[in-house]
């Protein structure tokens, strides 16, 4: 009888846990018309995960298009790309190896660790303790709560001078399963704090200016990545008429609203939400760059994966009054990571670069009035996608710290 209890008890830990043994992912690229609607009938109807686009309404001739297909659905996946001949590389042979190897840091440890990729839990304990820690340099406030009642909180980094200074404000964490975002504002906020008085290029910044650091912003979609499904994406709320769960967050602002390259059905990736900013995370974020407009002179929102910087526009082709600005400054920061281990990124407007996508945060920001809005992707460009392993989060969290020293310097001596 306890035999039994016990088991029941192991199964149900078992099943708490989205697994993916046998689960694969493969790369197509649809070379015609054919090809692309066949690709958009398996997010229909078959229900495959799309890791890149975000969503199938975004594929189109040409683009490498990456899915996670289920084990239990591959059969019939395989039979349609073969009847279409459709070219398929298979990138994961057995998803849930590589949810395994992406803890690839042996360091056996519950603490905080730049170099693991750290729980809610540990960050929101980073948070409060590096904040006394450097007490100096780093002030944290929390700029409210998420739909599950977690506080968002935002450090502020930069010598404490007594007058407002400019700042530059970065958020990571919009969507949950791109960890190596939530592990580079971590990185991001130790690198200035203890490189500050050193580093000559970070101790002029942070002298001179602030850095508002929200290190996640999208926690109880994070939090359900680890305890639930490690392919979540979206929020975490609930929507009328409906079980699925979530909105995504960078389909939910202010800019040409639900118009392009999001959807208005609650079940789909890129659910624009009821209205913008109907999540608490959008408006909580929104609120504070509206009331702290005058000194925000850029913002950066921080995803994965792909190895780009976007800037302004993604809800429309037309490009934007500071375009040719805006484009130089991004091929700077992206030479500027390039040196350090030759990491290539690509840059440019969001539409053309990637695809149309309306109720994004940098142009929401940008047409606010924030200038210097940019969107990074960061690594990789899809060997290991949204499992990249913790062995490369340094090496991809020192280049990129070059891309953004680059823009905050350029912003600075351009006030
Ligand atoms: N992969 C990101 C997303 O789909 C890119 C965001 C680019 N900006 C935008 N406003 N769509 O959310
Ligand atoms: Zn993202």
């Amino acid at each position: 009888m306890k035999i039994l209890l016990l088991l029941g008890l192991v199964a149900v830990a078992l099943c708490e846990t989205t697994r993916f043994v046998g689960d694969k992912v493969i790369r197509l690229t649809p070379a015609n018309d054919e090809q692309v609607t066949i690709i958009k009938e398996l997010g229909q109807k078959v229900k495959v995960d799309f890791w890149k686009p975000d969503s199938p309404d975004l594929v189109t001739i040409g683009m490498g298009v990456d899915i996670h297909v289920p084990a239990a659905q591959l059969d019939m996946v395989f039979t349609i790309l073969q009847q279409s001949s459709m070219e398929a590389k298979v990138m994961f042979e057995n998803l849930q190896e590589a949810v395994e190897d992406q803890m690839d840091n042996k360091r056996v440890t519950k603490a905080h660790d730049y170099t693991k990729y750290n729980s809610w839990a540990t960050i929101n304990d980073w948070a409060i303790s590096i904040t006394s820690a450097n007490s100096n340099l780093i002030s944290r406030q929390v700029i409210g709560n998420t739909y599950e009642g977690r506080p968002m909180h935002l450090l502020t980094i930069g010598k404490k001078t007594g007058s407002a200074k400019p700042a530059v404000f970065m958020d990571c964490g919009f969507h949950a399963r791109e960890w190596i975002t939530h592990a580079f504002c971590q990185w991001f906020v130790n690198e200035a704090v203890s490189t500050y008085g050193s580093d000559p290029e970070m101790t002029n910044l942070l002298d001179r200016m602030d850095f508002l650091v929200l290190p996640v912003f999208n926690i109880d979609g994070y939090e359900y990545t680890w305890s639930k499904d490690r392919m979540w994406r979206k929020t975490r709320s609930k929507n009328s008429g409906t079980t699925c769960i979530g909105t995504d967050p960078n389909r939910n602002f202010d800019a040409g609203w639900c118009t392009t390259g999001a959807s208005s059905n609650p079940c789909s990736e890129t659910y624009c939400g009821s209205s913008p900013e109907s999540e608490v995370e959008s408006k909580n974020l929104a609120n504070f760059i509206r009331t702290n407009k005058s000194i925000i002179k850029a913002y950066l929102t921080v995803h994965s994966y792909s190895q780009l910087l976007l800037f302004p526009y993604s809800y429309k082709y037309g490009l934007a009054a500071d375009h040719s600005e805006l484009l130089s400054v991004s091929q700077g920061a992206i030479a500027a990571l390039r040196t350090l281990y030759g990491t290539k990124y690509t840059s440019g407007p969001g539409a053309t670069t990637i695809y149309p996508a309306a109720g994004g945060s940098d142009d929401w920001a940008y047409d606010l009035g924030v200038k210097y809005s940019y969107t990074f992707e960061l690594r990789d460009e899809g060997r290991y996608g949204f499992l990249l392993p913790e062995s490369q989060i340094k090496p991809t969290c020192e280049e990129t710290m070059l891309a953004v020293k680059y823009i905050a310097s350029y912003v600075l001596n351009n006030l």
